[in-house]
């Protein structure tokens, strides 16, 4: 089975292959699929958003669609930034910018828990509709250390491994990860769901 991405991230494409293709399932690109879509994020939550982006390219490419949502919640910023992750401080900031202005924010505090969200849906073109989340929970730190991954992960420590998501290898990341975990959970109902149709 082919399952179309919504998204132009490369590495979102590597790494739901990685976990996927056990299952006899490809994932391709929209550009593989012929289609280019642009979603307005305009839902208010993960769950919202992910099902917006599936829908869409579903429904411009006629196959089975699937999308990831996600984002970084802090707690003492009443779990900003949310679903506006990839827009916190405006569209024109580089990730550093983005993380720089979320430790501004976070000056003087001294509750710095936080999780990180990621829900996987899947659009199949008979109506049919699957979907996961998984989460990760750690602190944000005081300063960005490491040089991995991307976004978030220099300021994002995870206290049971002792280093940001930025000083973690892809694999480890990947094994505590919000996305890891929501695409381990959507493997079990797809895998359920091929099954069943
Ligand atoms: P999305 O691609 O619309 O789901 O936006 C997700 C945004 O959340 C990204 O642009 C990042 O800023 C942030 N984010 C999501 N997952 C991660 C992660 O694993 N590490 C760091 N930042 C992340």
């Amino acid at each position: 089975m082919k399952l179309v991405l919504a998204s132009k991230n490369q590495k979102k494409l590597v790494e739901m292959n990685d976990i996927l293709s056990h299952l006899g399932v490809e994932v391709c690109s929209e550009a593989e699929a012929g289609v280019d879509v642009d979603v307005e994020e305009t839902g208010t939550t993960f769950e919202e958003n992910s099902l917006l982006k599936a829908k869409a390219v579903m429904e411009a490419s006629g196959l089975p669609a699937i999308a990831d949502d996600s984002g970084l919640c802090v707690d003492c910023l009443n779990g900003a930034p949310g679903v506006y992750s990839a827009r916190y401080g405006g569209e024109g900031l580089s990730d550093e910018e983005r993380y720089r202005m979320l430790l501004e924010n976070m000056r003087g505090q001294m509750t710095r828990t936080a999780k990180f969200v990621s829900v996987i849906t899947c659009c199949f073109p008979n109506g049919d509709v699957l979907s996961a989340r998984g989460e990760c929970a750690g602190t944000i730190a005081y300063a960005p250390m490491g040089e991995g991954g991307f976004g978030y992960d220099p300021v994002f420590f995870v206290p049971e491994m002792k280093k940001t998501f930025a000083q973690l290898t892809a694999e480890e990341k990947n094994a505590i990860s919000h996305r890891g975990k929501a695409l381990e959970a959507f493997k079990v109902k797809l895998e359920d769901y091929l099954n069943h149709v």
